[in-house]
């Protein structure tokens, strides 16, 4: 891939989301929201694909799967005013029809298309397909961890938002914000398990299955990242203070250790 065309790509990306702005302001912040996140997630992948070594032409792949990797989100929130796939659509295949509709991969040659698209396809999927291989694997597990580690910046900032000023949320939140949370997800983290998001009942539920995307990552320089960047702490500091809490945060700080000094 030519480093024109990424440029041609950044340029797609601009107009496309710019065009979906509009009068609601609720559809808008969410839209923002995304729209940064893709962003920065590019500058994640980046980040990773340095730190791997990768050649000039890896980085841009790397680079145009992170800018489009949620592109289906926005035609999404416009549409059913939702993130949530179950209750509308799989936004990952819905980005690959945004792509293929606009036409905006045509000129990637083939084995790089195809390449681009599986990442894309995967990275929202509970665990990639076991017969992925090679590059396509390779890619797969990038963009997941690139992509979980810009979601642990916006909800570590998220919660702090809705701390200092609850009432001007305009996000769409989808569980309650209660002070409970459930034994089961405790458990599973416990247990070394990743959490099923239907098991999820409060807030502090997802922010406990947060922490449990440590297991889920792919690259100990991911790992390595989080844990420079105190996104586990933080996660910590807006749940309750409780001894099951308290297990949960040295059990995940313990996994995140070891699998760090496995690699040095
Ligand atoms: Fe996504």
């Amino acid at each position: 891939m030519e480093q024109e065309q990424l440029k041609n790509f950044r340029a797609w990306f601009d107009d496309y989301v710019a065009g979906l702005y509009g009068n609601d302001e609720f559809v808008n912040a969410n839209l923002q929201l995304k729209e940064r996140h893709s962003l920065r997630t590019c500058e994640e992948m980046l980040y990773l694909a340095d730190e791997l070594d990768f050649s000039d032409n890896q980085k841009r792949l790397s680079e145009v799967i992170a800018l489009f990797h949620d592109i289906g989100r926005f035609e999404q929130f416009v549409k059913y005013r939702t993130y949530n796939d179950t209750r509308s659509i799989n936004h990952c295949l819905l980005g690959l029809e945004v792509l293929d509709e606009a036409k905006v991969l045509e000129r990637v040659e083939r084995k790089e298309k195809q390449l681009i698209e599986k990442a894309i396809e995967y990275h929202g999927a509970k665990e990639l397909p076991k017969d992925l291989d090679g590059q396509c694997l390779l890619f797969s597990k990038l963009i997941r961890d690139a992509d979980k580690l810009d979601v642990f910046y916006v909800v570590t900032e998220y919660y702090k938002q809705h701390r200092l000023n609850p009432q001007e949320f305009m996000l769409e939140v989808e569980l309650p914000d209660e002070p409970g949370y459930s034994e089961q997800v405790v458990d599973r983290i416990l247990d070394g398990q990743k959490i099923d998001y239907n098991m999820l009942q409060t807030w502090n539920d997802m922010k406990l299955c947060q922490l449990g995307w440590v297991y889920d990552v792919n690259f100990t320089t991911t790992l390595k990242r989080i844990k420079q960047r105190r996104f586990l702490e933080k996660i910590v500091d807006f749940l309750p203070k409780t001894e099951d809490v308290e297990k949960v945060k040295k059990k995940i700080f313990e996994y995140v250790d070891c699998r760090i000094q496995q690699e040095e």
